[in-house]
């Protein structure tokens, strides 16, 4: 499969990045800096653009059999570009023409009760708050589009650099934790799930969550 991989440059793109290349992909990876350190292989081009601007997207996911995002807001930035970036990547994928679309969301919107999502519990940390409201706006804008094969991917509560196990599992809509409440999931195993998503093409138009 041949996969633009937008924000590859990131923690948790540098990791989708090695998994797709083990599986044999072959991987465009977008960063505004167009360098990804560490990753050298014959199936990997490392380019810059603004996933931002649907135009760029729609040139450079042009040929593609689907996307992938692990992109965030940098250090600094107004977490709100979350939205512009999903509008963009949909609007450039539908000038392109491709159809797949596996995106790095937020567990904020994840619900872990009847009428409650993760962001509105007390032990949500305050400073991520407007980075999750910003995520749950991207999901809601994503939500709407029935013409593009999507699949909203979200991880645990809390992902990190760890072990590639290569065991996880997903929910819909709701929080996965484990006996102890514990949600958790590592950066390896994120790009495991969202790697067999992208071969499987399953959970389409879904708000899927991951983590032990
Ligand atoms: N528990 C959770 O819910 C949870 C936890 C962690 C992360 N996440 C989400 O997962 C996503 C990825 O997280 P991360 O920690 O891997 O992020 P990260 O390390 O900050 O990486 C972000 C990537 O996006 C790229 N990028 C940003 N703006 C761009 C633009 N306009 N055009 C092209 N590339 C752009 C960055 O490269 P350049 O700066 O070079 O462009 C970088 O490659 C984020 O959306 C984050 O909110 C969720």
């Amino acid at each position: 499969m041949r996969v633009l991989l937008l924000g590859a440059s990131g923690r948790i793109g540098r990791r989708v990045a090695t998994e797709l290349l083990d599986r044999g992909h072959e991987v465009t990876a977008v960063s505004r800096s167009g360098t990804v350190e560490g990753i050298d292989h014959s199936s990997f081009v490392a380019v810059s653009g603004d996933a931002s601007d649907a135009d760029a997207v729609a040139r450079l996911a042009t040929g593609h059999d689907a996307v992938a995002s692990a992109l965030g807001p940098s250090d600094g930035e107004d977490p709100a570009v979350l939205v512009e970036l999903m509008d963009a990547v949909v609007e450039g994928m539908r000038r392109a023409s491709v159809d797949r679309l596996v995106w790095t969301g937020g567990a904020g919107g994840l619900h872990v009760g009847p009428d409650t999502r993760l962001v509105e519990t007390e032990e949500f940390p305050d400073e991520w708050e407007g980075l999750a409201q910003s995520a749950i706006e991207a999901y809601e804008d994503l939500a709407e589009v029935d013409d593009l094969e999507w699949t909203y991917l979200a991880p645990a509560a809390l992902i990190e650099p760890g072990e590639r196990t290569g065991e996880y599992r997903t929910a819909e809509g709701e929080l996965v934790a484990d006996d102890d409440g514990d949600s958790y999931i590592s950066m390896e195993d994120f790009a495991v799930a969202l790697v067999d998503l992208l071969e499987s093409g399953d959970a389409v138009h879904t708000y899927l969550a991951t983590g032990y």
